[in-house]
């Protein structure tokens, strides 16, 4: 049985004392009850993470950051380290989302090295991946997605497995409004679950979470998480909200 999981990533969203309000009210709204049903993590800028060390000790909800370097420490003007999150107490880190890989250059190759990072050092790594509509429409969409899941679990053993997430986002499908069908969105996470399937084998397969990501809502988020191979969200504009967010995890339960 896989528990669902709704993450909230803030993007650069959100100076200090605005993301202590918000995540003051998120503390309110999701009770410990609910927070024990589906697990909650709240994904603020770097500059914000240790207010949500203090704020959401002891509420279930838990944290996560946006990105790490694949290094342990450094010379490297600008960037965090994996242990540098661990020391704060932070469990989970978001991989790979096309803003990096489309902003940043990031590549499927140094996601890896990042994944490989985070597991050493004690964080769950949200994988993303997706295409984007120039892929979808030329039809190589499945294969674009196979190849990130493929490329970025190089190196990844079955048993680190338990503690990957994956979120599919569609690129197309990010901050526009434009969301999956709850059955292409379906239809992807049974993909991935197949590519899982040939990496490893049936138990990771059937065992890994796999979110959706892209303008879920709380309106749509009902269908979405009802699909069998959906297992929570990744939420962007959304998360921002501590009463939609709540509605989406809601949906969830
Ligand atoms: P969105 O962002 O919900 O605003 O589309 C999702 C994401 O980029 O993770």
């Amino acid at each position: 049985m896989r528990k669902k999981l709704i993450a909230g990533n803030w993007k650069m969203n959100k100076s200090l004392s605005e993301a202590k309000v918000l995540m003051n009210e998120i503390k309110s709204a999701v009770s410990k009850e609910v927070a024990s049903k589906v697990d909650v993590v709240v994904c603020p800028p770097f500059i914000s993470l240790s207010a949500a060390a203090e704020i959401f000790v002891g509420s279930g909800i838990e944290f996560g950051a946006q990105n790490i370097h694949y290094k342990d420490d450094g010379a490297f003007t600008g960037e965090i380290s994996a242990s540098m999150l661990r020391d704060l107490g932070c469990e989970y880190v978001i991989l790979g989302h096309s803003e990096r890989r489309q902003y940043f250059h990031e590549t499927n190759h140094l996601i890896n090295f990042k994944v490989i990072k985070a597991l050493e050092k004690g964080l769950t790594p949200i994988l993303c991946v997706g295409e984007t509509l120039e892929q979808r429409e030329q039809g190589i969409e499945v294969k674009i997605v196979d190849e990130q899941v493929t490329m970025c679990l190089k190196d990844v053993c079955a048993m680190d497995m338990q503690r990957v997430v994956i979120a599919y986002e569609p690129v197309w499908a990010i901050g526009t409004g434009k969301t999956a069908s709850p059955e292409q969105a379906d239809g992807m996470h049974m993909e991935i679950r197949k590519s899982l399937e040939n990496l490893y084998n049936a138990t990771v397969a059937g065992s890994t979470r796999i979110l959706y990501g892209g303008s879920m809502n709380d309106k749509n988020a009902k269908e979405l998480l009802g699909k069998q191979n959906i297992d929570g969200g990744l939420i962007g504009g959304a998360a921002l909200k501590a009463d939609s967010l709540l509605k989406i995890i809601e949906a969830g339960l």
